[in-house]
């Protein structure tokens, strides 16, 4: 997908954080915009900001991991400007802590986002999609805890890691087709993901620990990347039809030793310590 100007992009989790950068880059570059989130109160605001700056923009309300709310909100994102181009599957949440600490619902809410959400997203939109053939392309918003296993993130790594596969898999599967897929590995980003569990619904929560858990990682969050800057590389990577869109390279070092392990491994020189080093020193939020 080269040309952007005057295509329409709909980004889930688009009222805030990394899906609202894109969303204002994507504008700049002339492109219609439907913002999917959760987040009502969320949407509005983010989208009178963009509205401000002369941007075309719609919202649609809806839950990415609920199938029924999916196949409407891609109905009515379709609508909005009467064609979808690029699908940038992007809502997420996270909950940390140590894993003898978690719980069934904290693994059923995180997988029904961070997994379900990019399958519903594809599977909703992906008829629309194909009509578009090489003039349409998806993004799915992994991490780099997709490429990499880090202390007090299983369920978040095993969500993006699935998320990467996925991905990969599916681009293979469209290759004929002509629709692009990319995957965004992003480190440390400034948004709310601090506050996932503002969004958690009832029927999941049960974790006493989880606002402290997020809280804490509030913090590192608030120093991250403008996400400005990483919409401005997710559209170069879209244009140029790039799979990893990895936007942090202090990972480059840590991603690099975990590939030597592999190798390792294959020559039958496997060394235990240079895995746990690397997970040692990645500590993201
Ligand atoms: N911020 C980081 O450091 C970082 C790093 C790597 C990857 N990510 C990923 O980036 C993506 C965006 O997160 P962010 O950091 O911008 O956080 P954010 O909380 O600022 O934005 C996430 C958005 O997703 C929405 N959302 C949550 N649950 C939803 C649901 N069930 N249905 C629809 N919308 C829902 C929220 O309302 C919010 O607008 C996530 O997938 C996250 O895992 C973030």
């Amino acid at each position: 997908m080269k040309n952007v100007s005057g295509k329409t992009a709909a980004i889930t989790g688009g009222a805030s954080g990394i899906g609202f950068g894109m969303a204002q880059v994507f504008a700049e570059a002339g492109m219609n915009l439907v913002l999917l989130d959760i987040e009502e109160t969320a949407l509005t605001a983010a989208a009178q900001e963009l509205r401000g700056k002369g941007a075309k923009v719609e919202t649609v309300q809806a839950d990415v991991a609920d199938r029924d709310s999916m196949a409407q909100a891609a109905a009515e994102c379709t609508r909005a400007f009467g064609a979808v181009h690029l699908l940038c599957n992007n809502a997420g949440v996270n909950a940390m802590g140590p894993f003898e600490d978690m719980s069934y619902k904290d693994w059923d809410w995180v997988m029904s986002v961070n997994l379900n959400g990019v399958v519903n997203g594809v599977k909703c939109f992906l008829p629309e999609l194909k009509r578009h053939g090489a003039d349409a392309h998806i993004v799915n918003t992994a991490s780099v805890g997709g490429l990499l296993g880090m202390p007090n993130l299983t369920i978040y790594n095993a969500s993006k890691f699935a998320v990467v596969g996925f991905s990969e898999a599916l681009r293979a599967d469209l290759l004929e087709s002509g629709v692009g897929v990319s995957v965004l590995c992003p480190g440390v980003v400034r948004s709310n993901l601090g506050t996932s569990s503002r969004n958690r619904p009832d029927k999941l929560k049960d974790d006493p620990n989880e606002g402290t858990v997020a809280d804490a990682a509030s913090e590192s969050i608030a120093a991250g990347t403008d996400p400005i800057d990483l919409g401005r590389h997710v559209l170069q990577s879209i244009q140029d039809n790039e799979f990893f869109i990895c936007t942090h390279p202090e990972f480059q070092e840590v991603l690099r030793k975990r590939a030597d392990a592999i190798d390792r491994a294959f020559r039958g020189e496997a060394d235990p310590a240079a895995l746990d080093s690397v997970n040692g020193m990645t500590r993201a939020f």
